[in-house]
């Protein structure tokens, strides 16, 4: 006789891979139950040798920390290649006058394939090159404003059960529900501009083996690469980003020199290693980013690397699911990749209902990537950088070349959480 019943034995068989271990996962929300952990020094070289010039960073250190984020946690990217644009709408009139609208077609073409996304951009009435946000949406441009001139996208969405699709395919309805996301008007009032693509032009959201989206185009090169350091969506993104900003900077609307790059959850991830990777980018904003953004996954405190990997193998290199339940042998941590992006000025919010994304541990990687930040010049989060100086809900750190808040309310991107990036933005673009 069995001495476990068949099912007790599949079930705990199958928690070890996949779909079961998503649903069995059980988030830790007590600080008492954070395992000790002690993190990666940015300023110690692989090699154990203390980092202590500006040069030895960029020489030596900066390097060792990105190639390891692309070997075990985003994957390698293809370098660069070169766009084409065109402009396929433009609005003079936008806003009620106040702003410029125009829709550009981005194209990437290698070989006999060809990927093109949608880039939605609002630019102040001036002459001059403005200043400007640049972020990826969750659900369609034309969902950002209720613009009926607005494309829809015709690339795979989310099913969503608020009439804004039907089943996978974006509907008219849709039209201005993420607005609240994207208060268009107040950033150009503040004499930005806002440029906006649907991530899903770029990659779609699901798990089909890179079959689709970006990956494809460079199928060939990725062969080249080891299979457990190839690409993920989050680097295809990114990578999207990029090519986005290398239109920006030709646009004579924009100063393609003084670009924020945003993102909130999984797209606050993407903004960060866009920022990290791409040094054009002059400040990068995380909404809410959490696990495999700005929290310390060390922590493992709310989502885990583990279980990030489970219900969204596709986001990150395959490497990383080594340090599923084993986070201490990551050879890094994401103080490190907020490190990667100075002496550049970043922005880190968390919500403080948010505990899924573990706001404390997003502060804490801010901390801990302040020497680097004060090593290189700047004056990093402005006062003491220390755990005990977590800001209460509502008071935002805007001093420093780092920023941080801690919203009151949930995971959201809010008109709130702009507002203190307009602040920031005035100091460092
Ligand atoms: C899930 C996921 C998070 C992610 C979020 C989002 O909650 O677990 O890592 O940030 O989706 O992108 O909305």
């Amino acid at each position: 006789m069995n001495r476990f019943p068949l099912p007790f034995v599949l079930v705990a068989l199958l928690s070890c891979y996949g779909p079961v271990a998503a649903q069995s996962f059980v988030a830790n929300y007590d600080e008492t139950q954070v395992p000790a952990y002690e993190l990666p020094d940015p300023l110690r070289t692989e090699s154990g040798q203390p980092v202590d010039s500006p040069q030895q960073w960029e020489a030596q250190r900066r390097g060792e920390i990105l190639d390891l984020f692309r070997s075990q946690v985003f994957g390698r990217s293809p370098d660069p290649i070169s766009v084409e644009h065109r402009i396929v709408g433009t609005d003079r009139q936008a806003l009620g006058g106040k702003a410029i609208r125009r829709d550009f077609d981005v194209t990437l073409r290698r070989g006999d394939r060809s990927l093109t996304f949608a880039m939605l951009v609002y630019s102040p009435q001036t002459d001059e090159p403005v200043p400007a946000f640049l972020g990826l949406n969750f659900q369609g441009n034309h969902t950002i404003e209720a613009d009926p001139a607005i494309r829809i996208t015709s690339s795979w969405v989310r099913a969503r059960n608020d009439g804004s699709t039907a089943g996978n395919q974006a509907l008219a309805a849709g039209r201005g529900i993420r607005s609240a996301a994207w208060p268009v008007e107040m950033i150009i009032d503040r004499g930005y501009g806002l440029a906006t693509i649907y991530y899903g032009d770029i990659d779609p959201d699901f798990d089909d083996g890179f079959e689709n989206g970006i990956h494809p185009l460079f199928a060939d090169w990725a062969e080249s690469v080891e299979p457990g350091q190839r690409w993920g969506s989050i680097a295809g993104w990114a990578y999207g980003l990029s090519r986005a900003l290398d239109v920006l900077d030709s646009d004579p609307r924009i100063d393609g020199s003084r670009v924020a790059v945003i993102g909130h959850s999984r797209l606050g991830k993407t903004s960060l290693w866009a920022g990290a990777s791409d040094e054009r980018f002059k400040l990068v904003i995380s909404n809410n980013s959490g696990c495999g953004g700005a929290a310390l996954s060390r922590r493992a405190f709310g989502e885990t690397v583990g279980r990030i990997n489970t219900a969204f193998p596709h986001w990150f290199c395959r490497n990383h699911h080594r340090y599923n339940e084993n986070e201490s042998e990551l050879p890094v941590d994401h103080h490190q990749l907020l490190a990667l992006i100075a002496p550049r000025a970043v922005y880190v919010a968390s919500a403080s209902e948010d505990l899924w994304a573990d706001p404390r541990g997003e502060f804490l990687a801010c901390v801990h990537a302040d020497p680097v930040y004060r090593l290189l010049g700047t004056d990093g989060l402005g006062g003491e950088a220390a755990p005990e100086k977590m800001p209460a809900a509502d008071q935002p750190l805007l001093e420093g070349s780092i920023g941080y808040h801690l919203r009151s309310g949930g995971h959201a991107l809010t008109e709130y959480d702009w507002s203190q990036y307009l602040t920031f933005a005035d100091r460092h673009l």
